[in-house]
């Protein structure tokens, strides 16, 4: 068929784009939930007494508008695109990888309806009630499809070390889902978990850690993978170091969880091994964080005047943090001070604005360009000017959000020489109250960042065309691709 060869020696970046264009679309609606739910915590009159904006359903909307339709688009995009170019084949199934889109979409759209009307199955990042819980499968099997059977049907013998972490991510976010998200339906929008007690904290935090390991983490770590040896136009610091880095970080993800359940009804010693596992965490963290950074030895000029760059590599640095942070964080004796506080939100941010949010925007800004046939954004002063709001909103964010938390602790454990609690719980509340306003800032800076970049994509898309790139001749003996020449 003419038709069908003449489609096989393009790539499908119609869906790279649809991905990518709604990852900017959702970063913005995500953040401006943030910073809504944000001045709620400042000002609780904003509530406004209508349930549909109270905190309580607010809350969840933000997390899974970031996690799942901010963070989830860029990881559909890039690794749609990047199997492509270290496969040198098309796409596997058309139609099943515009399905992933349109049905990923739905699912944004079920939870933005559901979710603020009360709808929820209290499970924290596993909100969504089960109607909406069985079409997030449907899509997760198709992507699964998509993204293996073109691995499966590459011309290229050596599968690159990006989609080894992109297909950790998928693999380990469907097992994560399918378990957690067991439940017995007793209505349309109601169901109850198939666990009780200790054992459904304890499965619910399994699943949450490790959505944070391979959703927010393993996933983002193959976009680092390709896209900063693209843009450094280098390769790989160490291919060895990505490869024990992999096999490394995916073990030992997996036993991390009960860090969340100190000091609860869970066995002690499951405690320690969880807080055991988070302490071993740190080595294959910042190995993979060092092998990121140290790929642009002998090119550090290059961040001087690359803002995309930029993003990249400064995200690995708020990597390194968070991830030296949570370590120290899982220690029986420092979660007692920080459990329950805003430590927990500072730590959550550091890794979620400096790690997820800008290595996500650095992709973006490679992407979008060459997705639309441009050899550049429209403003590259716009993307200088986004890199420093974005920052300074983060400093300003994580900074106020460590001093209230380490604060808040230090007040609810201080006692008089008779016993009595030194402060009342709305002495803290009070004390906070500063920080809260500076996190409303900081967050307020990050989203002027990104109605920044949708403004500069929306100029750099309809500047140019949407274009299909032709497919090169396969290197079959490629053993080992430098990240610039796969
Ligand atoms: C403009 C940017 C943002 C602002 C102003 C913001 C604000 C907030 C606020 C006020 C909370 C509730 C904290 C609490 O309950 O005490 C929160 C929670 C959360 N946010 Fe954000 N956020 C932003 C961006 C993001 C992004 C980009 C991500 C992820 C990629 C993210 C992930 C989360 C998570 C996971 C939680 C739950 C934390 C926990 O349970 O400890 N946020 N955010
Ligand atoms: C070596 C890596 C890491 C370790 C060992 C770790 C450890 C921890 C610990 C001990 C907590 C506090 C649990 C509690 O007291 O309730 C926590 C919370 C959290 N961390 Fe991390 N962390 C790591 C990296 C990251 C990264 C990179 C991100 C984000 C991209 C992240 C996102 C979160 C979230 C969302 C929570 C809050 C969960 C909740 O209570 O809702 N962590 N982490």
């Amino acid at each position: 068929m003419k038709f069908a060869n003449a489609q096989a020696t393009v790539y499908n970046d119609t869906v790279v784009r649809q991905f990518a264009i709604m990852t900017v679309v959702w970063g913005v609606v995500g953040m401006l939930v943030g910073v809504i739910i944000a001045a709620q915590l400042t000002w609780p009159e904003l509530n406004l007494g209508i349930p549909w904006l109270s905190y309580g359903r607010l809350r969840p909307l933000h997390t899974n508008a970031v996690i799942f339709a901010f963070g989830g688009c860029g990881l559909f995009a890039s690794s749609y695109y990047v199997v492509q170019r270290t496969c040198h084949v098309r796409l596997f199934n058309d139609k099943l990888a515009s399905f992933t889109f349109w049905g990923w979409q739905l699912v944004i759209l079920a939870a933005a309806i559901s979710l603020p009307m009360g709808y929820t199955s209290g499970k924290e990042y596993a909100e969504l009630e089960w109607p909406i819980d069985i079409l997030i499968t449907l899509v997760w099997v198709s992507y699964a499809v998509v993204f293996f059977g073109t691995v499966g049907t590459r011309k290229v013998r050596h599968i690159y070390v990006a989609n080894w972490f992109f297909g950790a991510f998928i693999i380990a976010v469907a097992l994560l889902h399918l378990v957690n998200s067991a439940a017995m339906p007793v209505g349309l929008m109601k169901s109850y978990s198939a666990y009780a007690g200790v054992q459904d904290a304890m499965v619910q935090w399994w699943y949450g850690h490790n959505a944070v390991g391979f959703f927010l983490t393993a996933g983002f770590l193959g976009m680092m993978y390709y896209f900063i040896p693209k843009q450094a136009e280098r390769p790989v610091y160490s291919y060895r170091l990505s490869i024990v880095h992999f096999w490394a970080l995916i073990f030992t993800y997996m036993w991390a969880g009960p860090h969340h359940l100190h000091y609860t009804a869970l066995p002690d010693w499951t405690q320690s091994l969880g807080m055991v596992f988070s302490l071993i965490l740190l080595a294959p963290s910042w190995g993979g964080m060092i092998n990121g950074v140290m790929t642009l030895s002998g090119a550090w000029h290059k961040l001087r005047d690359d803002p995309v760059l930029r993003f990249l590599i400064v995200s690995l640095s708020f990597y390194g943090m968070s991830t030296f942070e949570g370590p120290m964080m899982s220690i029986k004796t420092v979660n007692a001070l920080s459990h329950y506080t805003d430590w927990t939100v500072g730590h959550v941010h550091s890794g979620a604005l400096g790690w997820v949010g800008l290595v996500t925007m650095g992709t973006m800004y490679y992407l979008i360009p060459r997705l639309f046939g441009q050899k550049k954004m429209y403003s590259v002063k716009a993307i200088e000017v986004h890199f420093w709001i974005a920052t300074v909103g983060i400093v300003i964010y994580i900074a106020a959000m460590w001093i209230a938390g380490v604060m808040q602790g230090l007040m609810w454990r201080s006692v008089n020489p008779d016993g009595t609690l030194t402060y009342t719980f709305v002495e803290s509340v009070k004390a906070t109250y500063p920080f809260y306003v500076l996190r409303f800032l900081g967050g307020l800076l990050y989203l002027s960042g990104m109605l920044i970049m949708l403004w500069n994509t929306l100029k750099t898309a309809t500047n140019g065309n949407a274009v299909d790139v032709p497919i090169p001749a396969a290197h079959i003996h490629m053993t080992v691709p430098a990240g610039a020449s796969a």
